[in-house]
């Protein structure tokens, strides 16, 4: 994590001060994650504490439950978004700072989560770019937070996309998940209303024969192996981004997630052989190894080729079309959740993947891979529809800096 330039600093060299207090001081500490002291789940999980100053959605392990909240700000004139996004922020790290110190119920009196632990409980908050235009702060928007182009997979529904401000709850509990994001929207519905939302879930790790086993999505497939890891020299560059121009600077060491909301098409999927559903990935259903392996960590041969002279592992397969040989070096730390809503009114399943994608910079990332997915044909794109879409910037949680400055909002 880069220390980056200190608020005060940024602050001085910006002159505004209410650009300031929406753009740098707002999000500072913005982020919160409760590790659960339960003994008996630390001996079903292996942990990794959280590597200071990484926002609570990127630590590991990830929790079994997220709700991913996109919110707008009540319509004002640009003085008046500025300073409304600093009153939700200001809200909101209030009472994160409470909910740390003492859970829900601490804050709310007959929580339903009394007689629950905060179980991991993980807020992540992050800024769309509709926002800082509308607050008089486009200048200070980094050209990564760019609304991706469209794609051939995209049946985007304006009412699933994009957002003023991300609210990102985790935790191991589908309780204090809901309680807890009630809670948040509930405190800021003067200033912000609910856009659209997402629930989504993982199997959970007391449920795993290997809790530390990479997690299945609802297509079956081991979803997750290919990621950078915080240990990594790689993860910094990859995940992390790098501002040094100072109207940008209060996004370096922070990272930019890219939601997608995609629904897959399960009620003929099962249907299909398992070899042809291992084609489409081009890796194997029950161990996750590429097609021609032998362990989910071998590094898939794109190049191997079977009796007959076909590729081993299909040129339409999905981690052919997304690998960093195809795709100028992407990478991006993917965190899939599942989500499933029952049946939609047409009578299909309404399941599929709560994806985020966490990355330096999305038009080298997210944006890349999935126009080579797109320019390949991807065989997955037969099954899966994306229907919400948004990208959000998360700024750095900065150990030593001040919390929320309430003093700097206009
Ligand atoms: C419902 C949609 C999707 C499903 C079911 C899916 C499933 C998978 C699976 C099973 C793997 C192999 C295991 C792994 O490495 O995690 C994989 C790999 C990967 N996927 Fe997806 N994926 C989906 C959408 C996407 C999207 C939208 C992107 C980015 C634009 C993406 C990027 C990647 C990348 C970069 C890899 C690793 C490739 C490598 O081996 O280097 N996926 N995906």
């Amino acid at each position: 994590m880069s220390a980056g330039p200190s608020r005060r600093g940024i602050l001085a060299g910006m002159g505004a001060a209410g650009a300031a207090g929406l753009a740098a001081g707002g999000l500072w500490g913005a982020g919160a994650a409760r590790q659960d002291p339960d003994p008996a789940r630390e001996m079903t999980l292996s942990r990794s504490g959280p590597r200071e100053g990484l926002p609570p959605a990127l630590v590991t392990p990830t929790p079994a439950h997220v709700h991913v909240v996109a919110l707008d700000l009540t319509e004002d004139a640009p003085k008046g978004s500025a300073h409304r996004a600093g009153r939700v922020l200001e809200l909101w790290q209030q009472d994160i700072d409470a909910l740390h110190g003492d859970g829900l119920d601490g804050v709310v009196e007959g929580a339903p989560t009394l007689g629950l632990r905060p179980a991991s409980l993980g807020v992540t908050l992050g800024l769309g770019g509709a926002l800082l235009d509308r607050a008089g702060l486009a200048e200070r928007r980094p050209d990564a937070l760019a609304r991706p182009p469209a794609f051939a997979a995209d049946r985007l529904r304006p009412e699933l996309c994009d957002g003023d401000l991300m609210l990102h709850v985790g935790a191991e509990d589908p309780v204090v998940v809901s309680a807890v994001v009630r809670h948040l929207v509930g405190r800021v519905r003067d200033h912000a209303r609910v856009r659209w939302a997402l629930p989504g879930f993982q199997r959970h790790a007391v449920t795993a024969e290997d809790p530390s086993a990479t997690p299945r999505n609802l297509m079956g497939q081991i979803d997750g192996t290919v990621n950078p890891h915080p240990r990594e020299a790689v993860f910094a560059p990859q995940v992390l981004a790098a501002h040094t121009d100072p109207a940008t600077a209060w996004m370096d060491g922070g990272s930019y997630v890219v939601v997608r909301r995609i629904r897959m098409a399960l009620d003929g999927w099962f249907d299909l052989s398992p070899e042809d559903r291992e084609r489409v990935v081009g890796r194997r259903l029950d161990d996750g190894a590429p097609l021609g392996g032998t362990r989910e960590d071998d590094r898939p041969d794109l190049a191997a080729r079977d009796g007959d002279g076909n590729p081993v592992i299909p040129a339409d397969a999905h981690i052919r079309l997304a690998s960093p040989e195809n795709t100028l070096g992407a990478r991006m730390l993917r965190r899939g959740f599942n989500y499933d809503l029952g049946w939609g009114p047409d009578g299909r399943a309404n399941t599929g993947l709560l994806f985020t994608a966490w990355q330096a910079d999305p038009r080298t990332a997210f944006t890349a891979v999935q126009r080579a997915l797109d320019e390949g044909g991807d065989a997955l794109n037969a099954h899966i529809v994306h229907e919400g879409g948004a990208v959000f910037a998360v700024p750095p949680i900065r150990e030593g800096e001040p919390r929320a400055a309430h003093d700097l909002w206009p």
